[in-house]
C-alpha cells in the first residue's frame, strides 16, 4: 500500500510537467474522474434494474432505465459544466457542440468532445463498454461562447485524451502527452489507483481485431492483410489470433496491453468507415501515438487529419506500429479498382 498513488494525487504532482499551469487541466481531468465513477456506478447495477423492473408491474424504473448513453451523456456534461474549467462540449449524442452559458464557462479554455458510451451494443449483454474523451484549448477568444471553429481542430492539437473502459475491473487511462497511464478502479475505496505506469504497446503484436462479418465489403488490400495474418505464423506455428468485441475502447485497451492492431475500414456501405474522428479515433490517436503505436486511415496520420464536421467519419488502423505500417503498404500495394 505504501507505494500507491492515486489518480487525484497524480494528477496534481503531474501539474508540474507544464510550466505555467494553473491547475484548470487538472480540475477538469478530476471533473471526469468523479463523472467515471457515476456512470461506473450505474452500470454496475444495469442488469440489476432490469431484473427489478420485469418483477414490477408499473413503469416506476422508468428513470433508472433510461438508456445508459444517454445516462453517461447527461453525467459527463454535468460534471464538466459544474467545474467551470470547460466552455463547451461535442458529444456522439448531441447533433450540435453544446455551449455552457455560465458566465464562469465562458471564461474557460477548454473544450471536451466525447463518446459517452462507447459499445453501447455490449451494454444488454454484460460485456466490457467505455467511455472516450478528448480535450481541446479554444481557439476562440476567452469570454465568449464556443465555436464550431473551438471543435473542430485536429487531433495533433490535443491537450490530453483517455478512455474509462468499464470491464471485469474499470480503468480509466489517459495522456497529456507525457507518456500514457492507467488507473484502477478500487469500488471499496472509490479511488482510481495507478496501476499501469507509462504504459507502451508492444511494436509488433499477433492480434488483429476487426468485424469480418463486413469481409466481402472491405478493400481489396485489407482483404489481402488479412490473408497476411490468417497464413503467416508469428507465434510459432500458429497464425494472428483474431479478436474482436465490438466496443472500441475494450479492443483498443486488451490490444495496448497485448500488442495487436483494430480495423476499421471503409465498407461498400460505409465508404468513410464508421468511427467518428473526433470523439472515437482522435483520442485513441493521440494514446497509441504516446504508447509508440500508430493511428492511421489507411494513408495519413490520423492526428494530420482537418476535420470540416462533427460527426464525421474516417475509416481507422490503431495500433502495433510495425502492424499499421503493413497494413497501410497493403492498401498501397492493392489500390481498390
Ligand atoms: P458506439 O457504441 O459509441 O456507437 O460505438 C460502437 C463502435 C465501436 O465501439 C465498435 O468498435 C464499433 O462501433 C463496432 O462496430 P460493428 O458493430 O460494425 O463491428
Ligand atoms: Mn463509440
Ligand atoms: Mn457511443
Amino acid at each position: 500500500m505504501s507505494g500507491m498513488r492515486t489518480l487525484g494525487e497524480f494528477i496534481v504532482e503531474k501539474q508540474a510537467d507544464f510550466p505555467h499551469a494553473s491547475g484548470d487541466l487538472s480540475s477538469l481531468l478530476s471533473s471526469i474522474r468523479l463523472a467515471a465513477k457515476i456512470v461506473n456506478r450505474e452500470i454496475n447495477k444495469a442488469g440489476l434494474a432490469d431484473i427489478i423492473g420485469a418483477v414490477g408491474t408499473d413503469n416506476v424504473q422508468g428513470e433508472a432505465q433510461q438508456k445508459l448513453d444517454l445516462y453517461a451523456n447527461e453525467k459527463f456534461k454535468a460534471a464538466l459544466e459544474a467545474r467551470d474549467q470547460v466552455c463547451g462540449v461535442a458529444s456522439e449524442e448531441e447533433d450540435e457542440a453544446v455551449a455552457f452559458n455560465k458566465a464562469l464557462n465562458q471564461d474557460a479554455k477548454y473544450v471536451v468532445l466525447m463518446d459517452p458510451l462507447d459499445g453501447s451494443s455490449n451494454i444488454d449483454v454484460n460485456v466490457a463498454i467505455g467511455t472516450i474523451f478528448s480535450i481541446y484549448r479554444r481557439v476562440s477568444p476567452i469570454g465568449t461562447p464556443p465555436v464550431e471553429a473551438d471543435f473542430l481542430q485536429p487531433g495533433h492539437k490535443q491537450v490530453a485524451a483517455g478512455y474509462v473502459i468499464y470491464g471485469s475491473s474499470t480503468m480509466l487511462v489517459y495522456t497529456t502527452g507525457h507518456g500514457v497511464n492507467g488507473f484502477t478502479y478500487d469500488p471499496s475505496l472509490g479511488t482510481f489507483c495507478l496501476s499501469h505506469e507509462n504504459m507502451m504497446i508492444p511494436k509488433k503484436g499477433t492480434i488483429y481485431s476487426i468485424n469480418e462479418g463486413n469481409y466481402i465489403r472491405f478493400p481489396l488490400g485489407v482483404k489481402k492483410y488479412i490473408k497476411y495474418c490468417q497464413e503467416n505464423e508469428p507465434q510459432d506455428q500458429r497464425p494472428y489470433t483474431s479478436r474482436y468485441i465490438g466496443s472500441l475502447v475494450a479492443d483498443f485497451h486488451r490490444n495496448l496491453l497485448k500488442g495487436g492492431i483494430y480495423l476499421y475500414p471503409s465498407t461498400l456501405s460505409h465508404p468513410e468507415g464508421k468511427l467518428r474522428l473526433l470523439y472515437e479515433c482522435n483520442p485513441m490517436a493521440f494514446l497509441i501515438e504516446q504508447a509508440g503505436g500508430l493511428a492511421s486511415d489507411g494513408q495519413r496520420r490520423i492526428l494530420d487529419l482537418v476535420p470540416t464536421e462533427l460527426h464525421q467519419r474516417t475509416p481507422f488502423f490503431v495500433g502495433s506500429s510495425e502492424m499499421v505500417n503493413k497494413v497501410e503498404e497493403y492498401l498501397e500495394t492493392y489500390p481498390d479498382q
